[in-house]
């Protein structure tokens, strides 16, 4: 297949089952030419140890307005935030949030993540069967970082929407205004939130953007809201519906994990790897000529790193397409490497874990529910994950 097939993100087989492609590419080379929405040309890295050395890689910039022709004017204000920026930009604006994602910070909300779930499965589980996406894994993570970041009472649905409008190329490409949409309504959050400041990261975020040390400017403002409640639920939302999806498709390590929730941390990494909801890494730049695995990467093009395709290669995890709880599956790329690994990792972790348990515990009969609909998977290459997850118990 090589370079031949490069409209992927056009194909409906490959949105509703992208492996058999990537592993054909990696039999072919870790290196390939593909369009997408954005890009007519754009390399996508598919084997682990190549996308590994890239996300770590300096030559390849995130932020594509310091390259030559690119010019930063009127882009959108939710673009300011730390995947769109490289080097002390980067730094100053992770180090402004990086002691609430400490695991010892994340670690004293386990008591609160525990009764969201509980709140939730107990209004579930009285109908005998649910869209395990609507009753469980949205408004877990959703509540959960609406909560850390201080807007609780934010509009949920109105949200959802939005955000999925921003996460999805194709949504992008269908709603053009989403970016501008998206920002309007963050800037009115952080209006109302400016008003009546509390003990939350979004008023400690609004004091540094309005003291005089000039640690975060009003888009980066903008951006970091965005990031962190965009990053904070659509990406969880899926390590619960693919994790769910996994084991009731391989009953053998549902029936395993009920028997044992030792495996339950391993499972979680296995789910990871296995069907990670982060489907490639977003965009990198060239800053210069840089050869991978004997490709010839110009000056300014564009890269995709595909998790999917790293979690699926066998040179780094034997029998790849084997969905086996028990295997030691560390070193998975399903939350990035380097400088942007994801910073939301322990809270992720923490919140899968907690509600595949309390789920499995609650519910020992889950079983995929036959009158359900067919899958609608997210559209777009950033996100693996279904809109719906049917299930009956
Ligand atoms: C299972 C759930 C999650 C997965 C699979 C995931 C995956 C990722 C990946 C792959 C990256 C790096 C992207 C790149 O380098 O292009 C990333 C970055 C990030 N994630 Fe997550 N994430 C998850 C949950 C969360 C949560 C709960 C938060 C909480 C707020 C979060 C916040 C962030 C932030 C702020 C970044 C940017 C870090 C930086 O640029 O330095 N993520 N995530």
């Amino acid at each position: 297949m090589s370079d031949v097939e490069t409209d992927l993100y056009a194909n409906a087989d490959f949105l509703a089952d992208p492996y058999p492609y990537y592993a054909r590419m990696r039999a072919a080379g870790p290196v390939h030419s593909v369009r997408t929405d954005e890009y007519e040309h754009a390399w996508l890295v598919v084997g682990h140890e190549e996308g590994r050395a890239v996300l770590a890689d300096p030559r390849f910039a995130k932020n594509w307005r310091t390259l030559p022709g690119q010019a930063d004017s009127g882009s959108a204000a939710i673009k300011y935030n730390m995947l769109e920026m490289d080097g002390e930009d980067h730094t100053r604006l992770r180090k402004l949030i990086s002691r609430e994602f400490t695991p010892r910070r994340i670690e004293a909300l386990r008591p609160r993540v525990r009764q969201i779930t509980g709140e939730l499965l107990d209004a579930m589980v009285p109908a005998g069967r649910a869209d395990l996406v609507d009753a469980l894994a949205f408004p877990l993570p959703m509540t959960v970082i609406c909560e850390l970041i201080g807007v609780p009472d934010l509009d949920r649905e109105a949200f959802r929407a939005m955000s999925a409008a921003v996460v999805s190329t194709l949504g992008e490409k269908e709603d053009p205004d989403a970016f501008g949409t998206m920002g309007a309504y963050l800037a009115e959050l952080i209006a109302t939130k400016r008003r009546t400041p509390g003990e939350d990261l979004l008023s400690a975020l609004i004091a540094a953007r309005d003291d005089d040390l000039g640690r975060l400017s009003s888009d980066e403002l903008i951006g970091m809201a965005f990031l962190l409640l965009v990053a904070g639920h659509e990406t969880t939302v899926n390590l619960i519906g693919n994790g769910v999806r996994a084991l009731l498709d391989h009953p053998d390590q549902l029936a395993a994990l009920k028997a044992d929730f030792g495996l339950l941390d391993a499972a979680v990494e296995e789910m990871l790897r296995y069907e990670g909801p982060v489907e490639n890494a977003t965009y990198r730049f060239a800053r210069e000529r840089v050869t991978v695995a004997g490709r010839v990467i110009e000056a300014g093009e564009t890269v995709l790193v595909s998790l999917a395709g790293a979690g699926r290669d066998g040179a780094r995890h034997p029998a790849p397409d084997t969905f086996d709880i028990r295997r030691e599956p560390r070193g998975h790329l399903a939350f990035g490497h380097g400088a942007h690994f994801c910073i939301g990792a322990p809270l992720a972790r923490m919140e899968g874990r907690i509600a595949i348990r309390a789920l499995l515990e609650r519910c020992p009969g889950l079983a995929p529910d036959p009158d359900g609909a067919a899958p609608e998977w997210v559209p777009g290459l950033l996100i693996r994950g279904a809109r719906r997850l049917p299930v009956r118990w």
